[in-house]
């Protein structure tokens, strides 16, 4: 008897390594401690044993069980690491170089960003930044927009709670909201908060609203704001600008023309709309890119600067309205999906 069991682990020793799949696996283990195995057909025979060689036969068998549940243990982990090889395939050599996924290319809405600053740039614009969190003072209270002007609801604009806090934006009146600045023109405040006129700022920038996302809009997306301020600045002035700029980037057929407008921050106001027939996908004539005006007095105040002497321009754009007209794009969700079909065509 004690040499059965002794045979049993000896062949199962032998034989268990050598399993290649989980079926023979299976079959195996059914074969050694399996209810019709050979172990159990040794232990069946106990009963017709002397009793007083039982218990030591029966220690004899328990010992066999454990190192036989061992060998399967040891066999079972071997065959689920060479399964685990056999999907992860052949070994990674570290030391070969990247695979080259190509040049990247820039986005549509960051070449018409940069191209806009590279015209300023000639005109004397520097490049103004100013974080996309904003408290109410530098996006609406400084620009002359009362506490009950619709941009202000909470149905448009993204208020933080008032726990939150943000280290690197300082409140100015006790009691104000942070927010998601709604526009770039809060850069026009901080600017010219920073130092005396005269001021020629090109900020561009994401902004956010609470809009409902569609071909023409998105609830986050980017704008481009200038300010001029100087002495003896006229409404003149901010229109040769807007026909430079507009020029330079959509070709030198575009006009410009101005309609009147009201905005807090600015007096007289205007809307101002694009005349571009020559580009793709343009079927009318007229299409609105932004709105300007000059500075309001009641701003200079704000920040100090005395109304008497300095005169200036603002204006602000929406940045993917003008890469849609120039490269006759018709959703503005494309820029944001990150399809690669639709970015490469920029490179
Ligand atoms: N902030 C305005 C908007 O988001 C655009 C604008 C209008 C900017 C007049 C200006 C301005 O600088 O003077 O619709």
């Amino acid at each position: 008897m004690t040499e059965s069991l002794q045979a049993i682990l000896a062949k199962a020793e032998a034989e268990l390594p050598t399993l290649r799949t989980r079926a023979e696996f299976e079959a195996a283990k059914a074969r050694y401690v399996g209810p019709n195995g050979e172990l159990t057909a040794l232990m069946k025979r106990m009963g017709a044993m002397p009793k007083e060689e039982r218990p030591a036969f029966g220690k004899l068998v328990n010992e066999t069980k454990a190192r036989l549940q061992a060998q399967l243990d040891a066999a079972h982990q071997g065959l689920q690491a060479a399964e685990l090889a056999a999907q992860l395939g052949p070994a990674v050599d570290p030391t070969l170089p990247a695979p080259d996924g190509g040049p990247g290319t820039w986005h549509p809405l960051t070449l018409v960003r940069e191209e806009m600053c590279r015209i300023l740039h000639r005109v004397g614009f520097a490049v103004a930044d100013g974080p996309e969190v904003e408290t109410e003072f530098y996006c609406f209270d400084a620009l002359n927009t009362p506490a009950d002007h619709p941009a202000r609801d909470s149905q448009d604009t993204f208020y933080f709670p008032d726990t939150a806090r943000f280290a690197n934006v300082a409140k100015r009146n006790a009691g104000e909201k942070y927010l998601l600045r709604t526009h770039t023109s809060s850069v026009q405040i901080r600017t010219m908060l920073q130092g005396p006129p005269p001021i020629r700022i090109v900020s561009p920038g994401r902004v956010y609203r609470r809009d409902t996302t569609d071909a023409t809009h998105s609830a986050n997306f980017h704008q481009l704001e200038c300010l001029y301020v100087d002495r003896g600045v006229t409404v003149r002035d901010l229109k040769a600008l807007l026909d430079y700029i507009f020029a330079s980037l959509l070709g030198p057929e575009t006009k410009t023309r101005f309609r009147p407008h009201y905005f807090g921050y600015t007096e007289p106001s205007f809307e101002v709309d694009l005349s571009a027939r020559h580009l793709p996908k343009v079927n009318k004539e007229w299409i609105e890119i932004g709105g300007c005006g000059l500075v309001d007095p009641s701003v200079f105040s704000t920040v100090g600067y005395d109304p008497s002497i300095w005169s200036g321009y603002a204006f602000g754009m929406g940045l993917e309205r003008l890469a849609m007209l120039l490269y006759g794009i018709d959703d503005i969700r494309t820029f944001y999906q990150n399809d690669l079909r639709f970015l490469r065509q920029f490179a």
